[in-house]
């Protein structure tokens, strides 16, 4: 189990410090796939950063531990001190716009060989590489390409085989189908499912795309201005939201066979440089009253495995059959072209997806 402990990450820029993540508390379990959904600039990189153990300059961990639930070589416990000596043997990182992240002027053969824990071992760890890039749909000599030579869609699988061929326990995803077309999405979500149910581990999954999070996920965490506000079981998170903004951002999606105007979600969120007072979607969410705008809400658990920060839970149901919320889970999806041509082609990985989900539950 991986376990958050009040994380808080601060950028240091010229204007001052600016927290991004804040006060985030979480257990992971182990084996599953967490996703993590937000608006633009609510911290989820940074908190992958954070799990990555990538905090250097300007970032920081200014407050906050995360614990891994494994131990290193040595027998002691994996935490955000020692995390990077685990870098791809334990946890790996496929980054937000990770085809830029390949080196342009290195064979993608020698990035494969470019760390210590492959360093000493090139040859053998060639020949696994070859095999490796097959199995994911690749022709075994496209490692031997300079980065350019390959097409936006192999390099992505190219980034998921780098996160992913020394079989690491923990691997982050973040948005790692987007600026892909739909159906290079496809295969690069149902590569990452097949890896996940044959390698058991855990993927931590950012997306702007709640459709995509609801075929994959098996937990979900919603984040707004830099603190978690709901945590539950992916089924929950659509069904039956226990925040105000988790019921926005699905009911802000078009459904199939809905014709109405969807309005998407009014407003934006406030200014990390200067956070408001009390909660922080006050401002936007139609239960807010004046509690709210006063005191801050902390992220509690109201039903088993269930996390909400909000005073008024109990009103969200209301609010939900108020604004006809979710006609059925099924339909949930970003557009039409996604369902129609990800969202049935991935239905046999949803079922596996479910068999995962039916194993862990
Ligand atoms: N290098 C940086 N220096 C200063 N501030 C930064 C830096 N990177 C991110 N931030 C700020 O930290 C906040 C969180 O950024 P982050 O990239 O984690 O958001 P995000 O949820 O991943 O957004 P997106 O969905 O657009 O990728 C934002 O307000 C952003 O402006
Ligand atoms: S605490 Fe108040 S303002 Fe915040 S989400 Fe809940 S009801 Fe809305
Ligand atoms: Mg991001």
């Amino acid at each position: 189990m991986i376990k958050l402990n009040n994380i808080e990450a601060t950028y240091t820029t010229v204007r001052g410090k600016v927290k991004a993540v804040e006060g985030v508390n979480l257990e992971i379990p182990d084996s599953i796939i967490l996703g993590i959904a937000g608006e633009s600039g609510c911290g989820k990189s940074t908190l992958m950063k954070v799990i990555y153990g990538d905090t250097g300059f300007p970032l920081s961990l200014s407050n906050g531990s995360v614990d891994y639930g494994f131990e290193n070589e040595k027998m002691q416990p994996v935490t955000n001190q020692n995390i990077q000596s685990e870098w791809f043997r334990n946890i790996s990182y496929i980054p937000q716009s990770s085809m830029s992240s390949l080196n342009p002027v290195v064979r993608i053969r020698d990035q494969f060989t470019d760390f210590p824990a492959t360093s000493g071992r090139k040859r053998e760890t060639l020949e696994k590489v070859r095999e490796f890039v097959q199995m994911l749909g690749l022709p075994p000599e496209s490692i031997d390409s300079y980065p350019h030579q390959l097409s936006g869609g192999m390099q992505q699988r190219i980034m998921v085989a780098l996160a992913t061929f020394l079989h690491p326990s923990i691997i982050l995803a973040d948005e790692p189908t987007t600026a892909l077309d739909v159906v290079v999405q496809k295969d690069i979500l149902i590569l990452l499912m097949r890896l996940q149910r044959m390698m058991k581990n855990t993927i931590i999954f950012v997306s702007h795309d709640m459709g995509v999070h609801y075929q994959v996920t098996h937990k979900m965490m919603i984040m707004y201005a830099a603190k978690a506000v709901e945590y539950a079981n992916t089924n929950d998170i659509f069904s039956n939201p226990l925040h105000p903004y988790t019921l926005m951002l699905t009911s802000s999606l078009p459904t199939i066979g809905d014709e109405r105007a969807r309005t998407g979600l009014p407003g934006r969120p406030p200014s990390l440089w200067d956070p408001p007072k009390g909660c922080r979607f006050a401002m936007r969410c139609p239960l807010a009253t004046p509690l709210c705008h006063e005191t801050e809400p902390e992220l509690l658990q109201h039903q088993p495995g269930r996390f909400s920060a909000c005073h008024r839970v109990d009103a969200v149901p209301a609010l939900a059959a108020k604004m006809h919320h979710g006609p059925k889970l099924s339909e949930f999806a970003k557009d039409r072209e996604l369902i129609a041509k990800v969202g049935s082609a991935l239905k046999a990985d949803a079922t596996e997806g479910a068999a995962i989900r039916e194993e862990l539950e």
